[in-house]
């Protein structure tokens, strides 16, 4: 169905992912693979083009990630990026080795040969602005290959090689801070691979809910349907490619926002043609959270309650063999361990899975990002009101609270949120800032109110801009706003006397506190 297909081999970067959305948003179909994916599956799928993804490792290391270099003989062109730029190189026989000094972050780049991946750019002496992260860097071509540009620390910041299509660069085109990158990825995809632009979201859906019906044959599907977004897209999908051989359900663990899971439930009823179980699991899930105030403790233990729920409902439908959920990519990302390293968050719906658990999964938005997703559910027909809602977390409230849940807890936060969000949309907020809530604080302070002390709960606002949840800023919402809520919370929600506006980014921050 894709005629025209990028592949890339994942080295581990967390910027993988942005090089196939940066080239889907281009219309070509783009694919992600790790990097031992075997020479024959990567020939059988016959790529326009090869793209090697950077990565944490060095070339050097006894261990380093290393593809089949028989993907060089496959007469297709070839990409690499950073890490995927130095493997190039040491492959073909160049060399590469630690750096003196290391580039981190914003870099200028001087182009010298203005065709290839620089065609249009303008030459040296003009500077480009290139995002870096490399501490190794190539010290000595391969043989056949010449510097196509050069950085103060990157004297091989690009190479060509001068008769096949193999490229590389040491900077990252993939990241908005190169703002060249769009640029680099056309001239690669376009110029060197002769792709066309013709993948859209309607393909995407086509094939991939041809994809759901061949997998899941004559079985039956559930489908965890919290309301936000990801699920309701997935939902629908899974409904296009399946009909009635999916049911869906939607867990009300207790930790949902005011009427949440009740205007939820209308929604779908009124406005699709799903079918829906509801499970009033409150008490099941308070009583596994009680007195836990580990974060990542939290997280398991609502994650595990979830799909023991799924489980004991699927075994009553019987014949279920999967469950749909909404993963995305950014969960993925965040929640795997690559080499070791600890993953930053057990997103429920990804690392909190337990092992033995019984159900396949499907997760058809597995590689696209929430702003793609949003496409999609446009693209699928779905009402403004159910794609525009901000994201909201697997773990609910749950997460919103820091320290351990309990029925007092839950009453201040929820009262506290509902006021972020009828001032975030009154003032017409809402939709602008990717996401707006209230935090609990496990923390009292003094205040006066009336005549008296008191010492009560503080709570924190966090409202954050982001395109994909990657990276973050705290919204620069206007003071007004910010009062308002204040003055709000402080009057209406009992047991609070304090507000903070919380004015960290992600990273060094995250944009949940939990
Ligand atoms: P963090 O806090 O990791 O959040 O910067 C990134 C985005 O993911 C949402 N989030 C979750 N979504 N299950 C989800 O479905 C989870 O366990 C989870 N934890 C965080 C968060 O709201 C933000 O949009």
């Amino acid at each position: 169905m894709h005629n025209d297909k990028i592949i890339i081999l994942d080295f581990g970067s967390q910027t993988t992912q942005l090089i196939a959305r940066r080239i889907r948003e281009q219309k070509v179909y783009s694919e992600i693979h790790p990097y031992t994916l075997p020479l024959e599956q990567l020939k059988a799928m016959q790529p326009s083009g090869i793209i090697l993804s950077g990565g944490p490792a060095s070339v050097y290391d006894e261990d380093a990630p290393i593809s089949d270099a028989g993907l060089f003989e496959l007469g297709v062109p070839v990409l690499g990026i950073c890490y995927g730029a130095q493997l190039m190189m040491q492959q073909l026989g160049g060399r590469v080795e630690k750096a003196d000094n290391r580039e981190f972050g914003k870099a200028s780049l001087t182009v010298n040969y203005t065709a290839g991946l620089f065609a249009g750019l303008e030459p040296a002496p003009a500077q480009h602005q290139v995002w870096m992260s490399h501490g190794d860097r190539v010290e000595e071509a391969a043989p056949g290959f010449t510097a196509t540009a050069g950085s103060e620390h990157s004297p091989f910041a690009a190479l060509r090689h001068e008769e096949k299509s193999f490229v590389a660069v040491q900077f990252h085109p993939e990241v908005a801070h190169t703002l060249i990158g769009t640029d680099v990825l056309r001239n690669f995809i376009f110029g060197l691979c002769g792709c066309e632009a013709s993948w859209t979201m309607h393909s995407f859906i086509e094939s991939t809910v041809a994809g759901i019906r061949e997998s899941v044959g004559r079985d039956q599907v559930l489908c965890a349907l919290s309301g936000g977004v990801d699920s309701t897209v997935v939902a629908a999908m899974v409904h296009k490619a399946i009909g009635s051989q999916l049911t869906c359900i939607h867990v009300n663990n207790g930790l949902m926002r005011i009427n949440e899971s009740e205007s939820v439930l209308r929604f779908f009823r009124e406005k699709t043609d799903l079918k829906v179980i509801d499970i009033d699991a409150e008490k099941y899930f308070l009583d596994r959270l009680d007195g836990i105030a580990d974060p990542e403790e939290k997280r398991k233990r609502i994650g595990y309650g979830f799909i023991e729920i799924f489980e004991e409902e699927a075994n009553k439908i019987g014949d279920v063999k999967y469950l749909a959920q909404g993963t995305l990519y950014p969960d993925v990302i965040e929640s795997v361990v690559f080499r070791g390293k600890a993953p930053i968050k057990s997103h429920h719906n990804v690392g909190g899975l337990p092992e033995r658990m019984q159900l396949k999964l499907i997760e058809p938005l597995r590689e696209l990002f929430k702003d793609e997703v949003r496409e999609l559910g446009l693209e699928l027909g779905l009402p403004e009101e159910a794609i525009f809602r901000q994201p909201f977390p697997g773990p609910g409230l749950g997460i919103r609270i820091m320290g351990a849940v309990d029925k007092e807890r839950l009453q201040i936060v929820r009262q506290a949120d509902v006021i972020v969000l009828e001032e975030m949309k009154k003032s017409g907020w809402y939709r602008k800032v990717w996401q707006s809530f209230a935090v609990l604080l496990p923390i009292q302070t003094v205040g006066v109110m009336g005549d008296g002390r008191t010492y009560e709960h503080v709570i924190a606002i966090r409202s954050v801009d982001s395109r994909d949840a990657m990276t973050a800023d705290w919204s620069q919402l206007p003071y007004e706003i910010l009062g308002r809520i204040s003055t709000r919370i402080i009057n209406e929600v009992r047991g609070v006397n304090r507000v903070v506006y919380d004015i960290s980014s992600k990273p060094p921050s995250t944009i949940e506190w939990e």
